[in-house]
């Protein structure tokens, strides 16, 4: 397969070094620390998910690649999405609440691509570079749209969660833990390969 280039004009997904297994230090830290390390960990596998079907990779690895793609956004980001309308929004409902409403709709939107790209992601270590034109430009439009909606929640929700007091973050905190514990969950790591660099 012929080296990739990004067409003229197609979004630019920035390839953000993420620290593998990154997830329990965050989680010794509290609400904040671990949102920060679920947005580091979408921004990876969201361009892991560009990757996917731009670059070259042997059949296995691209399957390999795919199936923990596929397997964070369908169990890891429920999560997530979940720490973010169930624990966070009733607290800052008051103070933030456009911001809120435009988060959640983009959530549902996020989730309708998610379902859009699952059978590429997890078809992706069949067919040949024709297939994966299709899937490529799906997700190229993911990873562009959640930059917006991790940007937006950045600038916008941390502050707030930031300021939150003591107590309510200690409640958000045990939710967040709680969140987690039956399925040892998050911890999806990028699989062996071209992936990790
Ligand atoms: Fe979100
Ligand atoms: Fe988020």
């Amino acid at each position: 397969m012929a080296r990739w280039r990004r067409p003229p004009g197609a979004v630019r997904i920035p390839l953000v070094p993420v620290k593998l297994g990154s997830h329990r230090a965050a989680a010794e830290s509290g609400p904040l620390a671990l949102l920060r390390g679920c947005h580091a960990r979408i921004r990876s596998f969201a361009s892991l998910s560009v990757r996917l079907f731009a670059e070259e990779a042997a059949p296995l690895e691209r399957a390999e690649a795919g199936r923990a793609v596929h397997r964070y956004f369908t169990v890891a980001l429920p999560l997530h999405s979940d720490d973010e309308e169930r624990s966070l929004a009733p607290l800052l409902q008051a103070r933030i609440a456009a911001t809120l409403e435009r988060m959640t709709r983009e959530h549902r939107e996020l989730e309708a691509l998610v379902a859009t790209l699952s059978p590429a992601w997890l078809a992706a270590g069949g067919g040949g570079e024709g297939d994966r034109l299709r899937p490529l430009r799906d997700a190229e439009r993911f990873a562009a749209a959640f930059e917006g909606h991790l940007g937006l929640e950045e600038a916008e929700l941390f502050p707030a969660v930031e300021a939150l007091g003591r107590e309510p973050l200690d409640r958000v905190w045990l939710e967040m833990q709680l969140r987690r514990r039956p399925a040892e969950e998050a911890h999806i790591p990028v699989p062996p390969g071209p992936w990790q660099r």
